[in-house]
């Protein structure tokens, strides 16, 4: 009997319960019927998601963007998935040409009239969703489900001035899509019951797990993803090398060290969701100049032998576009570590202040089905009671011991 033993049996319950019964859903309201599904945006996320839409739900799915190059190229990207499935044996050739007659783009947003739900990926910048919501409500019938994919911003704010605010509701998905079994649903000021309803369902459809968030910035995976890697970020401003900080959070057990997972949500993503929780949360998300000068310049924080993966190697040159702070304070990787678990705990602690999630069970799900976390450290919460963080932070901890951990 050990601490991790323990904390795999909590997380594999919470699995398995939050699993069929997911937190949140609406009970006794049938969402609408979906038969054509529209996406706003062509580019790698909403391809992802046209393409999971299509698959799941067997409908046509319209992906629509500004120009005939955009869209071109959208349609190419999510074909190349779709051969990709082909030659890993997950299609066969009569289900891939089915899949691409269900995949369509355009540019011209009256294609999209007809659709029962429309997908939002586009920019993560408020006007331009609010405007692309507006134009979308002209073209669908009255009661179309708008979802927004929105990173961080808020679903309330950005549903607010449209005609029909009630249909409008968050749908989070990961990245990469297809193999991130979580959902971060998310309900605004004036959604109704069946357009949340609808979310649940087609989460499901997709064989998501779907989890209840409040609207508030970062939701939970992206609060908690993107403190870590401002963390990160703030240390090699400060001096820390790239080489500590890359081995720092080794026995945290994360399925990507950081600097992999910031280039699998892209730099600029993840500069843009930095800049959105800084200016929502305040100052404890870091100021990186280095990570705005990475996406200046185009560069890149792993080195790409092939499709980048998990252990792409880390380039140590990028640290060279860091370090801004006048007088250098370096940690090292022990250092960092624990900076970063008081981070997570004191962020932890606050969500759970704010009501995003019901519990820290919650928190614990969406981490692993979100972003990989494991589960012999139950997820966070579990792991952050362990090294004695969640108590020197926040005076409390998480869980009582012998919940996820062994009894006193
Ligand atoms: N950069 C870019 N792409 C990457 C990458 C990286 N560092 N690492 C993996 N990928 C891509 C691969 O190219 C592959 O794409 P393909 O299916 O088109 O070939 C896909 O991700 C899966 O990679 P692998 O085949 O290597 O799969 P593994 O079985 O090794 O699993 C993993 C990889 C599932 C990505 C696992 O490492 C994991 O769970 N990582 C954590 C992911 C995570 O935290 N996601 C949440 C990010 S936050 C977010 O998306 C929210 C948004 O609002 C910003």
């Amino acid at each position: 009997m050990t601490d991790a033993l323990r904390a795999s049996l909590y997380a594999t319950d919470l699995l398995r319960r939050r699993g069929k019964h997911p937190a949140g859903r609406p009970e006794g309201t049938a969402p609408r019927e979906i038969r054509a599904v529209g996406v706003a945006g062509a580019g790698l996320m909403a391809g992802q998601l046209a393409l999971l839409l299509a698959r799941s739900l067997r409908v046509p799915v319209t992906m629509r963007d500004l120009d005939d190059e955009r869209a071109r190229r959208g349609l190419a990207a999510v074909h190349d998935q779709v051969d990709r499935l082909r030659t890993q044996g997950r299609l066969d050739a009569g289900g891939a040409t089915a899949l691409k007659d269900l995949l369509r783009v355009t540019t011209d947003l009256a294609d999209l009239r007809g659709c029962d739900l429309v997908v939002e990926a586009v920019f993560e910048e408020l006007d331009v969703k609010r405007q692309v919501l507006a134009e979308l409500e002209d073209v669908v019938g009255p009661t179309a489900v708008l979802a927004t994919n929105t990173s961080a911003l808020s679903v309330t704010d950005m549903a607010a001035g449209i005609e029909h605010p009630e249909r409008v509701v968050g749908l989070h998905f990961f990245n990469p899509v297809a193999q991130m079994p979580l959902v971060e649903v998310v309900r605004a000021d004036r959604t109704d019951d069946v357009t949340y309803a609808t979310a649940f369902a087609v989460a499901q459809a997709c064989r998501k797990t779907p989890v209840a968030v409040a609207d508030a910035p970062g939701f939970v995976v992206n609060r908690l993803l993107v403190r870590l890697l401002g963390e990160v970020l703030g240390a090699l401003e400060e001096g820390t090398t790239v080489a500590d900080a890359d081995r720092a959070l080794t026995g945290m057990g994360l399925p990507m060290g950081p600097f992999q997972l910031l280039q699998l949500v892209g730099p600029a993503v993840a500069e843009h969701v930095l800049v959105t929780l800084r200016h929502e949360l305040g100052a404890r998300y870091a100021d990186s100049p280095g990570l705005a000068r990475v996406v200046r310049e185009g560069r890149a924080f792993v080195v790409f032998e092939g499709r980048p993966s998990a252990s792409s190697p880390v380039d140590p040159a990028v640290g060279e576009l860091f370090g801004s702070r006048p007088v250098p304070r370096p940690l090292d990787a022990a250092g960092l570590a624990d900076r970063v678990r008081r981070a997570l705990a004191e962020e932890t602690g606050l969500l759970l202040d704010d009501g995003v999630v019901a519990d820290a069970g919650d928190v614990d799900l969406a981490m692993i089905l979100g972003a990989g976390w494991p589960l012999h450290n139950g997820g966070l919460t579990p792991y952050l009671d362990r090294t004695g963080a969640a108590e020197a932070v926040t005076g409390r901890r998480f869980h009582e011991a012998g919940v996820a951990s062994l009894p006193r």
